[in-house]
């Protein structure tokens, strides 16, 4: 994914120079595993379509994706400290420099897809599902049922509820732009559904990580317990929720065979490579 780092930060080399442009560099560059725009891409390539189609909205993707991390690690948010291997963004900067920097890539994010080389459909399409997916009716509400005090989280089905908002929309939303992309827009329900899958497994693997690694194994601070979140390993046991986690994935795999037109044998590596992923 070479291609893909220097494409990102040629983006980020347009914008003028400024405190809030470096912030958003620091975060965006930081080594993230680029699993959204690596299904976007596999989708694309599934369909038959040259990987370069999707650049556009790959980006934009891991735009909304970083922001939502600065904001996450926010002291008012989770108050951590490590991420993506460095110092958080408001510890290497300062909040302000971290809330500006969520909302410039926020923004840069949308003005990336809507320049998209594609026909208007795809790029109205395309924007108005990354709106529906990072949005208060998507990852943003997510985030907030996942506060705490707000949320109320008891029990299993609620906190799948969250996980799905959390983090399967923005694990969906790359799914649904490919099959925009390939002339296949009638599949962008199916997509959403399989994206909303991987992102319960997805995100169970991310609680069981936060409980078994260190922070140096993860990169990233594990505060989950220090923050008395309810996960998926409070709830169900670091086992059980493992096997849920395996039995997710494996629906997944299974689910991306029943496309027509749609060739899954990279899909199913890709999403092996994130089942079997060290962190
Ligand atoms: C972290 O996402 C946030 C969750 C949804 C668990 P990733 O694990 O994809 O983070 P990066 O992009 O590799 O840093
Ligand atoms: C947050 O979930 C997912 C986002 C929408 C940012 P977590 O709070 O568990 O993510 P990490 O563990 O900090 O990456
Ligand atoms: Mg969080
Ligand atoms: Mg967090
Ligand atoms: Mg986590």
């Amino acid at each position: 994914m070479q291609r893909f780092e220097e494409l990102l930060e040629g983006k980020i080399d347009l914008l003028p120079e400024s405190r809030v442009r470096e912030a958003m560099r620091y975060s965006l560059m930081a080594g993230g595993k680029r699993i959204r725009p690596a299904l976007l891409y596999t989708a694309l390539k599934g369909y038959g379509i040259e990987e370069e189609k999707g650049d556009s909205f790959a980006s934009a993707i891991e735009m909304i994706h970083t922001y939502s991390l600065i904001h996450d690690d926010l002291p008012a948010m989770d108050n951590d400290d490590l991420r993506r291997g460095r110092p958080t963004c408001h510890r290497q900067f300062d909040e302000a420099t971290a809330i500006l920097a969520g909302d410039g890539l926020l923004t840069y994010a949308f003005e990336t897809a809507l320049k998209a080389d594609a026909d208007d459909a795809v790029r109205v399409s395309g924007a108005r599902i990354l709106a529906e997916m990072a949005g208060s009716g998507g990852m943003v509400l997510g985030q907030d049922l996942d506060m705490g005090e707000v949320s109320g989280v008891t029990g299993w089905e609620d906190l799948k509820k969250v996980h799905r908002y959390k983090t399967g929309c923005l694990l969906s939303a790359p799914l649904m732009i490919a099959c925009w992309i390939a002339g296949h827009s009638e599949d962008e329900e199916k997509w959403h559904q399989v994206g909303e899958k991987l992102g319960l497994a997805f995100q169970i693997q991310d609680d069981i990580m936060d409980v078994r690694l260190t922070p140096e194994e993860f990169g990233k601070s594990t505060s989950d317990s220090n923050n008395d979140k309810v996960t998926s390993v409070t709830l169900l046991g670091i086992e059980e929720a493992e096997a849920l986690m395996n039995r997710l994935y494996g629906e997944c795999i299974r689910e991306t065979e029943t496309f027509s037109g749609f060739d899954s044998a990279a899909m199913k590596e890709l999403i092996t490579g994130i089942q079997n992923r060290t962190k």
